[in-house]
């Protein structure tokens, strides 16, 4: 019972999650799949983009490919959603690369102010 709406509470849900096909938005993409949202996962690499959407599996999931830093590409992705969909509901922006904490070992205090 508590499963069931566990897997039902983005029952019809429209989720956009940018940076999808690893780390975080990848296990993001999955959750929601599994909670019944409908998912559009993006990325910059079509490989890893199009290994994501076999590996979450199913009718609920689509790649779209681009940069989330060219305009572009940003108005490609709300037009495919929007063809698709015709809304968004979720939006997580989750694209975004890891930045080495060497560089903050040089930061001052002043730097966190
Ligand atoms: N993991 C952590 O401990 C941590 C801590 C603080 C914040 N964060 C932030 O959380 C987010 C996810 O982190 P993660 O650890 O899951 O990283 P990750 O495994 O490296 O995943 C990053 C995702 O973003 C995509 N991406 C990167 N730049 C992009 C761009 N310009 N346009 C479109 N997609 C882009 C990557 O795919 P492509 O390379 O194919 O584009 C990949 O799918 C990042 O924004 C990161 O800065 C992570």
């Amino acid at each position: 019972m508590e499963s069931d709406i566990l897997n039902s509470r983005l029952k019809d849900k429209v989720a956009v999650i940018t940076g999808g096909n690893s780390g975080i938005g990848l296990a993001t993409a999955q959750r929601f799949v599994a909670e019944g949202a409908y998912v559009f996962i993006t990325g910059r690499r079509r490989g890893e983009l199009d290994s994501a959407v076999k590996q979450i599996g199913g009718n609920n999931i689509s790649g779209v490919q681009g940069d989330v830093s060219n305009m572009a590409d940003l108005d490609r992705l709300y037009g495919v959603v929007g063809e698709q969909k015709g809304r968004i509901d979720i939006l997580f922006a989750n694209a975004g690369v890891k930045s080495s904490a060497a560089h903050l070992e040089r930061k001052n205090e002043y730097y966190y102010r």
